[in-house]
């Protein structure tokens, strides 16, 4: 296909997507944001491997910064992993952590620009910026892989699953004993499962109006 064609079946892609949908049902909303909550508590139901590859199917394709894609994702389930991660979690969070079927420990590479000619082979050169500059690949990845956590997040709802994100643990301990020698380092737990009801502690918390935090220049 020359490239010429490629663009113009992209582009019909999209038109035909279009045609199809064109925002979420109210259920599809609910499911997704209204009435999505955070869970601590997990029914003993498990979750399969299929079951995290079809979440991240879905949270790869959120948009990053030139196409960059810095997260990785460390899925904690066996009984000897999750001992070994609990070490480094902050005591209420430890039994959230063990009743969940599957931990995710949600990373960054802050050597992603090694790989621009994989994800971005019209701009190789743009891994020039980063190759030089370790402060601005470091802040740089952190800030798009943590955008891809947020789509993470999101992409076990769309599948059905219940998340649990936890920023309580020592991030250092969990990099050394996880990552030690890599170039990945952690940025949140996320545990997934179903979500007991019974560990949720109280109604949804106050959530900013528009009008309180945004602005229309
Ligand atoms: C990145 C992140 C880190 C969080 N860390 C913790 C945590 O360490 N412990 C905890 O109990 N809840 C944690 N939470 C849960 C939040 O407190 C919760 O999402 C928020 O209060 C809103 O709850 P709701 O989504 O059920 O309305 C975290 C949430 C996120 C997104």
């Amino acid at each position: 296909m020359s490239v010429e064609e490629a663009l113009a079946a992209a582009r019909a892609q999209i038109e035909e997507y279009r045609g199809r949908i064109r925002s979420l049902d109210d259920n599809s909303r609910d499911l997704m944001f209204r009435e999505a909550r955070n869970h601590n508590l997990w029914q003993d139901r498990e979750v399969s491997d299929d079951q995290l590859r079809e979440a991240y199917e879905l949270a790869r394709m959120g948009p990053t910064s030139a196409n960059t894609q810095p997260m990785r994702i460390a899925f904690v389930r066996s009984k000897e992993a999750k001992e070994r991660l609990n070490t480094h979690v902050n005591g209420p969070n430890q039994e959230k952590t063990f009743a969940a079927p599957v931990t995710a420990i949600v990373s960054y590479d802050n050597t992603f620009f090694t790989d621009f000619p994989r994800f971005n082979p019209i701009r190789p050169e743009m891994a020039d910026r980063f190759s030089g500059n370790a402060e601005m690949a470091e802040s740089f990845s952190r800030i798009q892989a943590i955008l891809q956590g947020g789509y993470f997040i999101m992409a076990l709802r769309a599948v059905g699953l219940d998340a649990g994100a936890m920023g309580g643990f020592n991030n250092k301990a969990v990099d050394e004993e996880f990552f030690a020698g890599t170039p990945v380092k952690s940025i949140f737990l996320c545990n997934i499962g179903y979500g007991d009801v019974s560990g949720i502690k109280g109604p949804r918390l106050y959530r900013y109006a528009f009008d309180e935090v945004c602005d229309v220049l």
